[in-house]
């Protein structure tokens, strides 16, 4: 059973941290975590491109998108592969993650191992808010919050 884990940090001055784990579950991955220090209620949470930090979360590109589609929610049809929603954060600003994903893998060419996942400072309006960038980002705003995803041991 293949598993990734991701730690993620916070940038542009936000102090959130949190761990993400990602576990094959028959064809599908299940991501689960806890996120602290986010500002409370819904923000964009995608899987971008790149591994790379070197300028913070910027540097990770956009959002991971082999099949070379439109932004989407994770249930569409037309969404990146990199596309996981959004995850809410409580009065505390701790977000509990739990989503189990049909797209996304932990090996082979839709793998996001290597990759970042980031959690943006707005809600993502999953590609359906009629702004310029509904169908590229969610136009989900600042990337506040990320890590690059790396393999658990066993792999
Ligand atoms: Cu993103
Ligand atoms: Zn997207």
């Amino acid at each position: 059973m293949s598993s990734a884990i991701c730690v993620l940090k916070g940038d542009r001055g936000f102090k959130c941290e949190g761990v993400l784990h990602f576990k094959e579950e028959g064809d599908k991955v299940r991501v689960t975590g806890e996120i602290k220090g986010l500002p409370k209620g819904k923000h964009g949470f995608h899987i971008h491109e790149f591994g790379d930090n070197t300028e913070g979360c910027i540097s990770a590109g956009s959002h991971f998108n082999p099949l070379n589609k439109n932004h989407g929610a994770p249930e569409d049809k037309e969404r990146h592969v990199g596309d996981l929603g959004n995850i809410e954060a409580n009065e505390e600003g701790t977000a509990k993650v739990n989503i189990l994903d049909n797209l996304i893998k932990i090996k082979g060419p839709h793998s996001i191992v290597g990759r970042t996942a980031v959690v943006h400072k707005d809600e993502d309006d999953l590609g359906k808010g009629g702004h310029e960038l509904s169908l590229t980002t969610g136009n989900s705003g600042e990337r506040i919050c990320c890590g690059v995803v790396g393999f658990c041991k066993g792999n």
